[in-house]
């Protein structure tokens, strides 16, 4: 699937994260490691190979494990050095992908253009991830995955990654709703050791969801 890449600035009316993610993403580290987060890993493993749209990918790490198991991958962000890092990364491990550089802000993948939608860590403001949240289970074809793993409140405590705001976090039952109109094979709170690069250490209090978008009925 091509997108169109409107290289679109962050909305004017959102505060600009773009610094903060090319700086994290230009330190010598891959930030959160060069390898799948493992919910992604063990999720996607015996899913067909499709149309996969990754989104805040950052610098790639999961788009390019699954272009590695023969999916046609789209990884997006707001962070060009991040999508640099992650065009690297593809080169080296001899894998295709296509970079889509823009906010989530202004984004519309079409729909029913994916066989498979990834987020993971996506931690965006309320109404910009209900937004996205429902354009991401627009744009799934019948029969379509959806695998997302993010912190919930309870990481505040914890303080082993994500981010350090409550708003940012997400409750099950918040996702749940953002995400309606899939079935769900997994859709489960948990707490579980993370180790992903420097910046996600440590036991870790999470929410893992796995959808399927249902087949048109006749
Ligand atoms: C914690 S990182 C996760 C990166 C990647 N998914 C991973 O698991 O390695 C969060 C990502 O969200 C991206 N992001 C934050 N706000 C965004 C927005 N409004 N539009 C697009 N990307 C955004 C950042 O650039 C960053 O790459």
């Amino acid at each position: 699937m091509a997108y169109a890449d409107s290289r679109i600035m962050p909305s004017p009316s959102a505060p600009d994260p773009r610094q903060f993610w090319d700086n994290r993403y230009a330190e010598a580290a891959y930030a959160y490691g060069d390898q799948p987060n493992d919910f992604l890993r063990e999720q996607a493993s015996g899913l067909a190979a499709g149309d996969a749209l990754c989104l805040a990918e950052g610098q790639g790490r999961n788009g390019i494990h699954l272009a590695a198991l023969g999916h046609r991958v789209t990884l997006q962000d707001l962070s060009p050095v991040g999508l640099e890092r992650a065009r690297d990364l593809a080169q080296r491990r001899g894998v295709s992908v296509q970079t889509l550089c823009c906010d989530l802000a202004d984004f519309q993948p079409p729909a029913e253009s994916a066989d498979l939608v990834v987020a993971i860590w996506m931690h965006l403001p309320p109404p910009l991830r209900a937004r996205v949240h429902r354009s991401a289970v627009e744009s799934l074809r019948p029969g379509g995955h959806l695998i997302l793993e993010a912190y919930t409140p309870r990481q505040l405590a914890l303080g082993t990654g994500g981010p350090p705001s409550l708003d940012l976090l997400i409750e099950p039952q918040t996702l749940a709703q953002e995400l309606q109109g899939l079935e769900w094979l997994v859709l489960e709170e948990r707490q579980r050791p993370i180790t992903e690069g420097p910046y996600h250490r440590g036991t870790s209090a999470v929410v893992q969801a796995h959808g399927v978008k249902p087949l048109m009925r006749v």
